[in-house]
């Protein structure tokens, strides 16, 4: 049977973010067939390319198997490139007729993706109102970060799209919440009894997001330098995080539900203090190797003298009902001694320990990556004759549990629920302003102010302060355990 036509296009498409994620991502969704039949692409870029030439760049980042060659021979052939200019109404004229053309229908959905610098978002999304529409079927905008740099910015760029746009058809991407255990987040708390009871002031001690990454900048510090860690990584990914963590249960599934109750976790947040933040920067490490000796300011792309931050430790607070009083620190670095990312909820110490004040606490431990798991931190009895106590763990590691699923990719979901309609994992407008309103005074006042972050060493754990901070909020580091991933050596 014959559905809708479907036409996608990658504007950018010349660019870095089209070859490396998005064209790859069409053709892994192509190629599983989780894409309507009439499916077409449809490149759009200022230079002038052809659709081998495209290939050419992308391929790369394809992971194609020699088995599915035919197959990616006709995922090419579903693909056509113009180039034109993004503020011509005129070339965007000539997109319209050619999607027109390939729809070949005039029922047909399009989907536009801004593989875009942020300096353009405006211009084109305003080229596509005037002449790219769909006259019969729908068309949905993607766009990625950043929004904005600020309250203002954002504010001003959410105005343009919304006098553009419906809420519905505008997909802000922020591709943590296309990962599985931050979906999960929801299924874990809404789904067990177990955990509901004593998610709460009265049970946890501590709430930990963290983001930590091995390496730095990699050529691409010039980019990095006018936005830095807390707009990169903190104020979207680790906050969408803790929005999952926090909220309330939604009054159904349902995306507008379930954004509801995000934004209501928001709006109970005071703006960030430069008191609780922890900066840091890091430095070339002489013993280390290749772009380990290489500190931030070594870039040759970033500024001299730059104070950007690469490291960041922020504890936040809500000041509702169930967690007043909790902190929830939000974490994230470039250059650091590992790559994880991972949420840790410390419950409170057992009141009354009979064991000698031999109990630790308890940790929930979700692994978002690498190696998604659930582990449970808690005490039992050491196995054998004794009657001690030794800390262990319940286990749920996906790579043994779940052998034979694929995970995908991040962005693999999140575009497919757009083909789907689906907003769930997509940031809303005011969810997004409220984000900006907890952290534009920080980020101003680091500005203004040029407050030296911290330097730490290039693969080592990041500033000794951050821990500091930690321990100032009631986290207890026993250093006595260690999760170990099974089956590792
Ligand atoms: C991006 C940031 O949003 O997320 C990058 O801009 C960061 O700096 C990346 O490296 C991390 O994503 P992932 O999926 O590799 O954890």
């Amino acid at each position: 049977e014959e559905s809708t036509p479907h036409v996608f296009i990658v504007l950018g498409a010349s660019g870095d973010l089209a070859k490396k994620k998005i064209y790859p991502t069409l053709w892994w969704l192509f190629r599983d067939n989780l894409l309507p039949s009439n499916t077409r692409f449809v490149g759009y870029a200022r230079s002038s390319l052809s659709v081998a030439e495209v290939r050419d760049k992308c391929q790369k980042y394809m992971k194609v198997k020699p088995e599915e060659e035919q197959r990616y021979d006709e995922f090419w052939t579903r693909n056509s490139y113009f180039h034109g200019n993004y503020d011509s109404r005129h070339d965007f004229e000539i997109l319209d007729q050619e999607i027109r053309r390939l729809a070949a229908c005039r029922e047909a959905n399009r989907i536009f993706y801004l593989a875009l610098p942020p300096s353009v978002f405006e211009v084109v999304t305003s080229s596509i109102q005037t002449a790219c529409m769909a006259d019969r079927g729908w068309t949905r905008i993607i766009i990625e970060k950043p929004f904005g740099r600020d309250l203002e910015s954002s504010a001003k760029l959410s105005n343009h799209l919304g006098s553009l746009f419906k809420e519905e058809q505008i997909y802000r991407i922020d591709h943590y919440l296309g990962k599985e255990m931050v979906q999960n987040l929801m299924i874990l708390r809404f789904a067990n009894r177990i955990f509901g009871p004593t998610w709460n002031r009265e049970s946890i001690s501590s709430v930990i997001i963290s983001f930590k990454e091995p390496f730095g900048t990699q050529g691409r510090g010039g980019y990095f330098d006018e936005f830095g860690i807390i707009r990169d990584v903190m104020q979207n990914h680790l906050l969408q995080i803790l929005c999952l963590t926090a909220m309330e249960k939604p009054a159904s599934t349902s995306p507008n539900d379930i954004r509801d109750e995000k934004v209501k976790v928001l709006k109970s947040m005071p703006e960030l203090k430069i008191e609780d933040v922890v900066l840091g920067q890091y430095v070339g490490d002489p013993k280390g190797e290749g772009e380990a000796k290489e500190g931030y300011l070594d870039d040759r792309t970033v500024p001299k003298g730059s104070v950007t931050p690469t490291y960041a430790e922020a504890v936040c607070w809500i000041d509702n009902e169930r967690w007043d009083g909790v902190p929830f620190v939000l974490r994230c670095g470039k250059a650091l001694n590992e790559r994880k990312a991972e949420i840790r909820i410390q419950y409170r110490d057992v009141p009354g320990d009979i064991f000698g004040r031999q109990a630790k606490r308890n940790e929930l431990v979700i692994r978002v990556q690498p190696g998604e798991a659930v582990y449970i931190k808690m005490m039992t009895k050491s196995p054998g004759m004794s009657f001690d106590i030794e800390e262990t763990e319940l286990d749920l590691t996906y790579g043994t549990r779940y052998k034979d699923v694929k995970m995908p990719d991040a962005y693999e979901r999140l575009i497919l629920d757009v083909f789907c309609g689906s907003q769930m994992h997509f940031v809303r407008t005011d969810e997004l302003a409220e984000a900006w309103r907890i952290f534009t005074p920080l980020l101003h006042k680091i500005e203004k102010e040029k407050i030296k972050p911290i330097p730490y060493v290039f693969g080592s754990r990041g500033p000794k302060e951050a821990d500091e901070l930690l321990a100032k909020v009631d986290f207890k580091y026993y250093g006595s355990y260690k999760w170990k991933q099974p089956n590792q050596a």
